[in-house]
């Protein structure tokens, strides 16, 4: 009983070897066929390859090459340079018959103001997404958190509202993160430390209060991005945590509190700090402070300094920017600043 003989195995291997030969399953195409059929292509769109068994071979599908299962849907709007504006009445759920998805970028296909549907939950390979300026919006569903295989995804550019969700956290796998552009509000969740393997976190744009202390704990970390947002608070400590840090944007954020030497103590990485418009904002850096650093960038205009001069730049090679333009620095200018011919701009205006 139940015993396979030789003949069904040579059948399962003729099936097998088939579905590679026709360059698709037949289920799967149709799962293809019937997202095709919920967006709203332009005649001559780049859907014009979609006809006929091989799946594998129409324009922005890819499949594993041993498989022959769909691994890849990229029909975002920056595939190969073409901007072919997509629409869509909604993002049909035959996207989960496609077991072995593992990268999709829809990009710039416009969603007309919908929910991010929660079957995205259940695409349980996908390794990259890509739903940047699609017009999604609402609350980001909470099940996104099951594609514990991400390691990048994108949602910036729509109008997602209310908190990123907890189970962000349970995204262990994830190298970058895009929610710029929305409309995201209250505390990053807390659960966000547990993102150990996150090198890039951009969350400019939003309505975003605060930041948790577990932020520190991002130990990969290479580019922060909180410009533009409400935080009215001030930076965790933890932040000097941060160690491979090279890109820090705290911009126009409202924040306030004093940042000091030691925040930036591990920073020996930092290449660009950009904290303008931060009017409640406080440097108070020790005169004989040698930094670990050799960064390119200091915008500070409209924070706090009211010192004299820092006498820190004097130590850095490589500035390239300095804009200490209405930070109520004083005194006279230090004779070694024009030593430092390397800056290619320099605003010490309003002071
Ligand atoms: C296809 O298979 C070959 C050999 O098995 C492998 O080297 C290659 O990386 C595979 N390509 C993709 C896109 O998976
Ligand atoms: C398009 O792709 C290029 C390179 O692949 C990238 O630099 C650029 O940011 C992309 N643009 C958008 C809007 O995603
Ligand atoms: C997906 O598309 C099929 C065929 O176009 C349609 O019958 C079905 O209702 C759609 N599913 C959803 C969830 O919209
Ligand atoms: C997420 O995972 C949980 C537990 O594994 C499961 O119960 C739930 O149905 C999943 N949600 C989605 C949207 O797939
Ligand atoms: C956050 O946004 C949601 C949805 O727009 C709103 O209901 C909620 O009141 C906002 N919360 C705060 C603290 O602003
Ligand atoms: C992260 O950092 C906080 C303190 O800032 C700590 O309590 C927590 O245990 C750390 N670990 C994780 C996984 O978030
Ligand atoms: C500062 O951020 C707010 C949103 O918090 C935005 O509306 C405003 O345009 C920004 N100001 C500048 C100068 O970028
Ligand atoms: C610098 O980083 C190391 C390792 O991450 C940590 O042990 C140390 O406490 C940090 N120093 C400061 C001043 O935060
Ligand atoms: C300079 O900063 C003050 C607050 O520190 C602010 O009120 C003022 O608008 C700023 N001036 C310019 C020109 O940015
Ligand atoms: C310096 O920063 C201020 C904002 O405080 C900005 O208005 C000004 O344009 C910047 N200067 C240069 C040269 O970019």
């Amino acid at each position: 009983m139940g015993k396979l003989c030789v003949r069904d195995l040579y059948l399962l291997f003729i099936f097998a070897t088939t579905n590679l030969c026709l360059g698709c399953f037949e289920h799967e195409k149709l799962a293809l066929l019937q997202f095709k059929r919920s967006l709203d292509p332009e005649p001559s769109s780049r859907f014009s390859s979609w006809n006929g068994n091989k799946c594998c071979e129409w324009q922005g599908v890819g499949c594993g090459n041993e498989t022959g299962y769909v691994t890849m849907l990229d029909i975002g709007s920056n595939i190969s340079g073409i901007y072919t504006q997509l629409e869509g009445n909604d993002l049909n759920s035959s996207l989960v018959e496609l077991t072995r998805l593992s990268y999709m970028d829809l990009s710039g296909v416009h969603f007309h103001n919908i929910l991010i549907p929660d079957f995205i939950g259940s695409m349980s390979q996908l390794r990259f997404l890509d739903l940047s300026f699609t017009g999604f919006s609402g609350v980001i569903p909470h099940g996104i958190g099951n594609l514990s295989s991400l390691r990048e995804l994108h949602l910036q550019g729509n109008e997602l509202m209310g908190l990123i969700p907890t189970s962000f956290g349970n995204l262990v796998m994830l190298r970058k993160l895009d929610l710029s552009l929305n409309l995201l509000n209250g505390s990053i969740p807390f659960s966000i430390g547990k993102l150990s393997n996150l090198e890039i976190l951009y969350l400019r744009y939003n309505t975003i209060t605060e930041i948790p202390s577990s932020i520190g704990n991002l130990s990969q970390l290479e580019s922060l991005d909180l410009s533009h947002n409400l935080l009215q608070t001030r930076l965790p400590e933890t932040i000097r945590q941060l160690s491979k840090l090279q890109y820090l944007d705290i911009s126009n954020t409202s924040l306030s509190g004093v940042l000091t030497e030691a925040h930036f103590a591990n920073m020996s990485m930092l290449k660009h700090l950009d904290a303008t418009l931060n009017h409640n904002l406080r440097f108070k850096i020790l005169p004989d402070w040698n930094p670990p650093f050799q960064i390119r960038n200091v915008l500070l205009g409209s924070c706090k300094i009211e010192s004299e001069f820092p006498p820190w730049i004097r130590t850095q090679r490589s500035l390239f920017i300095l804009n200490l333009s209405n930070t109520s620095i004083y005194g006279p200018l230090p004779n070694w600043l024009c030593e430092l011919h390397i800056i290619n701009v320099i605003d010490l205006s309003q002071n």
